[in-house]
Formats: C-alpha cells, structure tokens, sequence
C-alpha cells in the first residue's frame, strides 16, 4: 500500500482531511516549495511524531519572486520528491496544486501590515516578497486548517513574519521553528544548493565560517562593531553580499551597543547567480 496520498485541488484535499479527522486528532502542515532535502524531511518527520495527520504541500508560488529568472529557475521535481515522500513510510496528505487553486478568480485579499518586520533585511532587497510568502501561507492554512505548522529556522526572517500573522489573523496555530539542518562542512541545506557547483559549494562556506566568528565573538565587541567585524569576511572571496545584520529577534530591529538576549546575525549573499540566506542565534 503506497503511503502518499496525492491531491491537487483545494476540494479534494480538504475531503480527504476531514475523512480522517476524528475528535481529538490533530493535523501537521508542512508548506514547502518542494525540490525536498533532508530539511524538508526533517520538518516532516516532527510534524509525523506531533500529529495524527500530516499534510505537505509543494507549490512554487510566484506571489513571492520578485525576480522572474529565480522563479524560471527554481528546481521543479514532484516526482522525485513523491519518491522521498513515500520513503519516510508513513501516510502523508500532499497538496500539488495549481495557481487557481492556491489563488481563486474571486478572492478578496488585502495585503496585510507588518509592523515593519517586511522592510528590513529580505524586504528591503526583495520588495514584495513576503507579502506573496504570506498571502500564500495565509491561503494554505486556511485549505489546511492544521494545528500546528513547521517551518525552518534558515528562514528566520519568514518565520518571525508568519508567526506575527498566526497572531494578528488569529488563527491560532502553533507555529513551530526547527533547527537548521546543514550539511557536514557546515553549509545550510536549501534547495537552491542544487544550482551550486562543487567550488561555488566551497565558496558558499563562508557564510557558515562569519556565522560563527560572530557567534564566538560575542563576548568582545558591541554589536555595531562585531557587524564590522564580520562585514571583512566578504572583502575578499567569491560572493557578493547583501546584508549582513545582527538583529533583535523578536523585532528584527538592528542591534547598536548592547546584547539583547534574542540576538540574531543574519546573512545574504549571491554565490554565482544563487542567492543564498543563513542565520545564527548568538
Ligand atoms: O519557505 C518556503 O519554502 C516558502 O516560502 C513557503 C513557506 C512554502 C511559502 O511558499
């Protein structure tokens, strides 16, 4: 018996949970864009251990690019990623829609105020962007109407964002961060690692070795100037930075002079012609 369970409208997915909900049970999203790595299945492994049902959805959603090469560009694969799905040996609900499923002809959506958490850091450099991740996240849970959803903590920006709109909408879901998985030398997993080439793979290592030298150096600079600091590690080498930033992570404002508890550094910086993001705790 195959343990994927394959839907691509909005109706069947939604027969298809409510047959199996019974009083008590609680559902598990996962939204990806798909081109699945060992992240994605980590996030979908949690949601199997906290939840009676788990959803998945794979949906490049174009609401999000701002750039139409990336979108042309971002791995496509659903057949390889049905196989990892039915790997992991347990029931999953995938949800492989369509643009008009995802975003109905009639739909009223307005965009929605962010507190300025959009306009700093991904917002400044992709304008739009998080007002397409969270009209599509909003229009998923209200298809899935999970419990709780898993996102990763690589997209820490993205996470801070839809766990404010969790709030401000009031859908009462538990929004659950999970670490960041990286490969052995350190290099966050994302899908866009497949556009590396194994040098650009290296080169892209540099990300991970400021995360740490920001980390490890806490202890001996302000903020502002650990920033400096860490700004050197791209004078040289082969990718062009975006931004660097050490932030507050519970408003993503730019820390100055004193630590705060939730002090995040985050990175962004091309790699070729792959735009790569990362992010440590402190
Ligand atoms: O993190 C992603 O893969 C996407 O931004 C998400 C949350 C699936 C929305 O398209």
């Amino acid at each position: 018996m195959t343990s994927l369970s394959i839907f691509s409208t909005r109706v069947s997915l939604r027969e298809a949970i409510v047959s199996k909900l019974k009083p008590s049970s609680t559902v598990g999203f996962v939204p990806t864009m798909g081109a699945l790595h060992e992240g994605h299945l980590a996030l979908i492994e949690r949601a199997h251990k906290e939840n009676d049902i788990v959803v998945v959805s794979v949906f490049v959603n174009p609401s999000q690019f701002n750039n139409q090469l990336d979108l042309e560009n971002y791995p496509r694969m659903l057949e390889a990623d049905c196989e990892k799905l039915e790997n992991l040996g347990f029931l999953i609900l995938l949800f492989a829609p369509a643009v008009e499923d995802v975003y109905p002809e009639n739909e009223l959506y307005k965009p929605i105020e962010l507190s300025g958490l959009d306009t700093v850091m991904e917002g400044k450099y992709r304008p739009g962007h998080f007002q397409g991740v969270i009209h599509v996240v909003r229009n998923l849970f209200q298809i899935v109407t999970p419990n709780n959803a898993y996102f990763g903590q690589k997209d820490f920006q993205q996470l801070t964002i839809i766990k404010h709109i969790n709030n401000v909408l009031k859908f009462n879901i538990n929004i659950v961060g999970c670490a960041t998985l990286r490969d052995s030398d350190g290099l966050a997993m994302s899908s866009r690692n497949l556009r590396l080439t194994s040098q650009q793979k290296q080169d892209a290592l540099i990300l991970f070795h400021t995360l740490n030298y920001v980390k490890n150096h806490k202890g001996s600079f302000k903020p502002k100037d650990l920033r400096v600091e860490a700004l050197k590690f791209f004078h040289q080498g082969n990718l062009r930075l975006e931004y660097l930033e050490i932030v507050n992570g519970e408003d993503l404002s730019p820390m100055q002079d004193e630590w705060k508890e939730q002090s995040v550094c985050c990175i962004a910086a091309f790699c070729g012609e792959v735009r790569l993001i990362d992010n440590m705790r402190l």
